[in-house]
């Protein structure tokens, strides 16, 4: 017989079914015993009396989380004790065979609550387990769901899905990056892509002009509840666009995906609200304001849009010029006279443009120089040497040396969207192997040592700190 899920069971009445899964609970009743059955899909209640003497002996030997398989005939429960909050609350099934897979040690921590107040250190050493928990169920598959509505949706506008690699070159881009050393090539390093940016742009040149992914980014930052080292992005770029395209675009996008899967939840302002950098600083003292007129209300999703960053301002260390954003951005078109005279540099704004949820910067992007002259100019302004803008930059700069067209785009981070709509307080929540607030895999137990073979393999030698300081 081919197993169903156990949602599959109330269309079965009458008939024979086997179900699999783990044991959610056992309860026994005098000459009955009751079996809760767990599968991805909820949960069944199986029951087991002695007429059926062999598989009744099983039944009671059954403890939490083992792992069985249980055939038998699906009946209507007894009226009293019909269940409507469950969907197979109206039936149960009359085991006839089970069959144990596995036994189970008594987990570490409860998996029946939705887990908040747990230790989140153990819930990650034995995530495996945490995971079995509804509640997390629930964030990774809406988490799926969502995927494929962007998905569909961006692909009905025309857009493609692209990867780009992940062992890849160190570039200034904001954050630390990630390196990988080369075997190969004694000395060198791969960097892991702080997100796909320069890609995404090349994708441009070639002349896909609408490409997403959802990227794998890594940066070497310090993480806290909204950030981690290894995030995904939602990353999307198009070609002979402005600004305001790029907008319209993600905001339907974000609308339509709201109404079609969080239709409880209520958008407070459409469109989106467009504030102004200078402004928001001035009345929220933040760029990323949170305009929910009812924070209590935990059904509200307030966003807007923040436009018309400076693009530079000084490096507190340096003292020189760096860029707020991104320094493939260009400047908003009236101020690219300016960036190639190299004048007003502080008052150069930028055509990036944030969208902010409910206080969280949930994405970021800009329509990008594609004109060798101006990126060549940023990098200028900001003190870099043409030999360093060659090192680093050289292969854009070429490549937009071949025909670039327009271009600009945008990157969700993707957990922080999936968080705030699930009303998680953290992205850890949403994700499925996430690390630590210190950076820690703790069920891997990573980072960790690598052997001296590896190391010599890789041209390495680890100095320690007595070694350092003679
Ligand atoms: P940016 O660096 O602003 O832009 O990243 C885009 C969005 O990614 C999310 N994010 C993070 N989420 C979790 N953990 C992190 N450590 C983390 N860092 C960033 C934020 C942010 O808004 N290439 C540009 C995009 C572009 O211009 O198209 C970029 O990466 O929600």
């Amino acid at each position: 017989m081919k197993r169903i899920f156990t949602n599959e069971t109330p269309s079965h009445k009458g008939e024979k079914v086997k179900i699999a899964g783990w044991i959610d609970g056992r309860r026994d009743h005098g000459k009955i015993t009751f079996i809760d059955l767990r599968d991805k899909e909820g949960v069944a209640q199986c029951v087991s009396t002695p007429q059926q003497a062999e598989t009744y002996k099983t039944a009671q030997a059954l403890r939490s989380e083992w792992v069985v398989e249980i055939e038998g005939t699906v009946q209507e429960r007894p009226q009293a004790m019909k269940n409507p909050a469950i969907a197979t609350g109206e039936i149960e099934i009359a085991a006839e065979k089970i069959v144990i897979f596995s036994q189970a040690k008594t987990l570490p921590f409860t998996i029946d609550t939705n887990g908040y107040d747990l230790n989140e250190e153990k819930r990650l050493q034995y995530r495996y387990l945490d995971l079995r928990r509804k509640r997390l169920k629930e964030n990774l598959t809406k988490r799926h769901t969502v995927f494929g509505f962007v998905r569909e949706f961006l692909s009905n506008e025309g857009f493609i899905e692209i990867e780009t690699p992940l062992l890849t070159k160190s570039t200034p881009e904001g954050a630390r990056d990630f390196v990988v050393p080369s075997r190969l090539y004694a000395g060198k390093f791969y960097a892991l892509p702080q997100s796909p940016q320069q890609y995404k742009q090349l994708l441009q040149v070639a002349g896909f002009e609408r490409y997403f992914q959802f990227a794998r980014c890594l940066r070497d930052e310090d993480p806290r509840a909204d950030r981690q080292p290894e995030f995904t992005q939602l990353d999307l770029e198009m070609s002979f666009v402005e600004r305001e395209d790029v907008m319209e675009l993600n905001e339907q996008l974000l609308i339509a995906l709201v109404k079609k899967l969080y239709p409880k939840k209520e958008i407070q302002e459409i469109p989106f609200p467009q504030l102004l950098y200078k402004d928001v600083i001035q009345k929220y003292g933040t760029d990323r304001p949170d305009l929910r007129k009812d924070k209590n209300n935990p059904d509200l999703l307030a966003f807007c849009w923040v436009i018309d960053f400076p693009f530079f301002e000084k490096d507190k260390e340096t003292n020189g010029w760096t860029f707020t954003h991104n320094p493939f951005s260009a400047p908003k078109p009236e101020y690219m006279n300016d960036l190639m005279a190299k004048r007003n540099i502080a008052e150069i704004l930028t055509s990036q443009y944030d969208v902010v949820l409910n206080g969280m910067e949930i994405g970021g992007g800009s329509i990008r120089n594609h004109q060798p002259e101006a990126l060549e100019q940023v990098f200028e302004i900001m003190g870099y040497e043409k030999e360093r803008i060659q090192a680093n930059f050289g292969h854009m700069l070429e490549a937009f040396s071949y025909g670039a067209p327009p271009h600009g785009g945008i990157a969700w981070g993707f957990d922080r969207l999936m968080s705030l709509l699930q009303s998680e307080q953290s992205i850890r929540e949403v994700i499925a192997f996430p690390k630590t607030g210190d950076s820690r895999d703790l069920l891997m137990q990573s980072p960790s040592e690598i052997s001296e073979q590896q190391l010599k393999e890789l041209h390495l030698k680890i100095e320690t700190k007595s070694q350092k300081k003679s």
